[in-house]
């Protein structure tokens, strides 16, 4: 009998862990976040044009894109109606073409098949071109409030080191355990969603950077797995 290779038991993360991961988490984005565009809309279409733009893009090249590109397609239709040469030029220098492209592509068959709106449920918006899982949890619970996990590298990097130092996040395996443990921090409702999968990237990108992380002021030391090993750095 052939032998199958068995998945490791999923990381448990303990409920009150999880309550106190979480309070002191968003306690420190409220304080600590930084004023971003897209944080000030609830548009899908602007999300999804954030979202990926900021796929191996830092913040700070993204925001000037990101205001030009929806000054000329301000809506999905004004997307859907443009010639392929102007999609891209308004990427240009942005890198990672296939990117505009499939936006592009989205818009046209959203428009088209679905009426122009944009699905909610992760499972509709990842059968999207370009759009992962990644992508999919960030629309619906950025847009939509739904209660969707995501895991991109930063918050990957966080969750590897607060919760499961041990596993290598780069393998299949350590990945899938990361979205379990994103799936189990979920706050009990959507309307929190919006916060929590913020915070988890601001941390991860302002904090528990991948270079230097800055223990000494992580609103979530107490808790962490790693904290001896980086302390020494920060
Ligand atoms: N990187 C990917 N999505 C982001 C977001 N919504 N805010 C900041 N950085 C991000």
């Amino acid at each position: 009998m052939a032998r199958r290779s068995r998945s490791p038991a999923p990381i448990q993360v303990d409920r009150e862990a999880a309550t106190i991961f979480r309070r002191r988490l968003h306690s420190w984005f409220r304080r600590h976040s930084r004023d971003l565009p897209w944080r000030h809309t609830r548009d899908p279409y602007r999300i999804l044009v954030s979202e990926l733009m900021l796929q191996q893009t830092q913040v700070s090249r993204v925001l000037d894109f990101y205001r030009r590109f929806l000054e000329r397609f301000p809506d999905l239709h004004a997307l859907a109606k443009a010639k392929p040469q102007r999609v891209l030029e308004a990427w240009e220098g942005l890198g990672y073409y296939a990117r505009a492209r499939n936006l592009h592509k989205l818009a046209q068959h959203v428009t088209t098949v679905r009426d122009g709106v944009i699905p909610s449920e992760p499972a509709h918006l990842r059968a999207l071109p370009g759009v992962g899982d990644y992508t999919a949890g960030a629309v619906a619970s950025f847009a939509y409030e739904k209660r969707a996990a995501l895991v991109d590298t930063n918050v990957a990097r966080v969750l590897h080191r607060v919760f499961a130092p041990a596993l290598d996040p780069k393998s299949g395996a350590g990945l899938r355990q990361l979205w379990n443990i994103a799936e189990q921090l979920l706050p009990r409702t959507g309307k929190t969603t919006w916060t929590h999968n913020q915070a988890l990237m601001e941390l991860g990108a302002l904090v528990c950077s991948a270079r230097s992380p800055k223990c000494g002021v992580c609103p979530v030391k107490k808790a962490c797995a790693s904290v001896d090993r980086y302390s020494a750095t920060s």
